[in-house]
């Protein structure tokens, strides 16, 4: 076994003397503490393989050394030293963390043995982790290994080593945000800079000064010098969310800075010369968005050069179960394997998901919560529309008024006919609409006034 840094923690001077020795002998590096307060303090100063410590010593004992040890962060395994009186009290160690107990006496077998086992478990938890994160990593955190999915990890794979502008086609939910970090993340600029920008959630009149920068008193309200998101990402990579949503004038100018390669910040003609990579993304379809006015043909040419769709989780429904296991493991399942038997993943597998693996999340965590820690079933899963053959939704009539009047009614029927759904419970109600339940206690109040309840 290779050496290994162990501390021994023991009130008894002669226990402490005749484990050091038998450690030593052991070829492992000792140190000693008289009670569980020297214990933490070395621990704090040294990293260490592993503890052995007795239960009963003066001012904090052993159960007491293993929970500061955690509370600390330390992970260190411990190996918990009783005798028969007190084995109640390892038993209770070993709830609490330890990794083992050592009946005394024992002899140099017994300690050696605990001592593989205990350090071999924590290699092997060390390792397992590790090849999560490899596997994690190699798919940039995407699940599913169906045919679709398998094509868009290649062709993350074949675009990121270059600096080729890629175009994100796809509907909400479908990873296209995912998918633009997994390039960057498997590019060469991986150690600069992913500043994310979404052109739908920014006034447009601040748009601009958001993308380029501008100087002190370009506008109105411009009280210092600012950098824009494409300095911010010079020598990485920006994402450029719902382009689609971006005014036409200022498509217009992004042409021009792509082509040049190089922009003036607002109220200055000083030229900054740019080096990054841009992703762009969508979740229209671009030619129609062309023909509709919403993006420039010029612009939609110079994105367009590698265009990766995601596709919709109703096409490749053979990846709903890792899919429901990896977010039950997220949401608090021990272990998500084996959470949706044949019945359910059936169930799952006849719905539309129109929002995708991000509603497929939603729902899951909201299953979880009904279910109660019991097992899945479709019952916690109830889709208003049954399968993905249901006809399509009749074209909204367009309501006459202010935008602001409209949508806040659009707003207010969509929260009563969830909390319709939900018997009234928020948690439930606020999951299907996709929002936190701040924000539905928020909105409640704002539309019935006062308190929500
Ligand atoms: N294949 C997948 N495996 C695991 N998680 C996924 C997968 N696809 C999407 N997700 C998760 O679903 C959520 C939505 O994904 P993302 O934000 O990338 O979607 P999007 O296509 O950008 O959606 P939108 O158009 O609404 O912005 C995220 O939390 C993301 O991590
Ligand atoms: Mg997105």
């Amino acid at each position: 076994m290779n050496a290994r840094h162990i501390l021994v923690a023991d009130d008894e001077p002669h226990m402490r003397r005749v484990l050091e020795i038998m450690l030593r002998q052991a070829g492992h590096q000792v140190f000693a503490a008289a009670d569980g307060q020297e214990a933490l303090e070395i621990a704090r100063a040294t990293p260490l393989d592993l503890v052995i410590t007795d239960l009963r010593m003066p001012r904090l004992d052993g159960i007491g050394l293993l929970g500061r040890l955690r509370d600390e962060g330390m992970e260190v395994p411990v190996i918990v030293i009783t005798a028969h009186g007190t084995i109640e009290s390892a038993v209770d160690a070993m709830k609490r963390g330890a990794s083992d107990y050592l009946l005394r006496p024992f002899d140099v077998e017994a300690l050696e043995l605990a001592i593989e086992r205990v350090l071999g478990a924590a290699e092997m938890t060390r390792q397992n982790a590790f090849l999560r994160d490899e596997v994690d990593r190699s798919r940039g955190g995407f699940i599913g290994g169906s045919q679709p999915m398998q094509q868009v990890y290649g062709q993350i794979r074949q675009v990121a080593p270059s600096k080729t502008t890629v175009l994100l086609i796809g509907e909400t939910g479908t990873g296209k945000e995912l998918a633009a970090r997994a390039i960057h993340a498997a590019s060469p600029r991986k150690d600069r800079l992913f500043v994310p920008i979404n052109c739908a959630a920014i006034p447009a009149e601040m748009l601009e000064s958001e993308l380029f920068g501008h100087t002190r008193g370009a506008f109105t309200g411009a009280l210092k010098d600012r950098v824009g998101k494409f300095e911010l990402a010079d020598g990485g990579t920006l994402f450029l969310d719902e382009i689609t949503e971006m005014p036409m004038a200022l498509q217009a100018k992004l042409l021009r800075v792509l082509q040049e390669g190089t922009l003036e910040r607002l109220g200055s003609n000083r030229s900054i010369a740019l080096d990054l990579r841009l992703v762009a993304a969508t979740n229209r379809n671009p030619r129609q968005a062309v023909d509709d006015g919403r993006l420039r043909e010029d612009l939609f040419y110079r994105l367009n050069v590698f265009a990766l769709t995601l596709p919709p989780l109703r096409e490749r429904t053979e990846d709903i179960p890792g899919l429901v296991a990896h977010f039950a493991a997220k949401h608090g399942r021990a272990t998500g394997r084996g959470v949706a038997d044949a019945a359910l993943v059936e169930h799952l597998a006849g719905y539309a998901w129109p929002g995708n693996v991000r509603e497929l999340e939603n729902m899951v965590e909201r299953a979880l919560v009904l279910a109660g820690g019991g097992p899945l079933r479709a019952a916690h899963f109830p889709f208003d529309v049954p399968s993905a053959a249901a006809p399509p939704t009749p074209a909204l009539e367009v309501p006459s008024g202010t935008l602001t009047d409209a949508v806040d009614a659009l707003e207010g029927r969509m929260i009563d006919h969830a909390l319709a759904r939900s018997q009234g419970n928020k948690t439930q109600a606020a999951a299907l609409l996709g929002i936190s339940e701040r924000t539905l206690w928020y909105k409640l109040k704002k539309h019935r006034g006062g308190e929500p309840d």
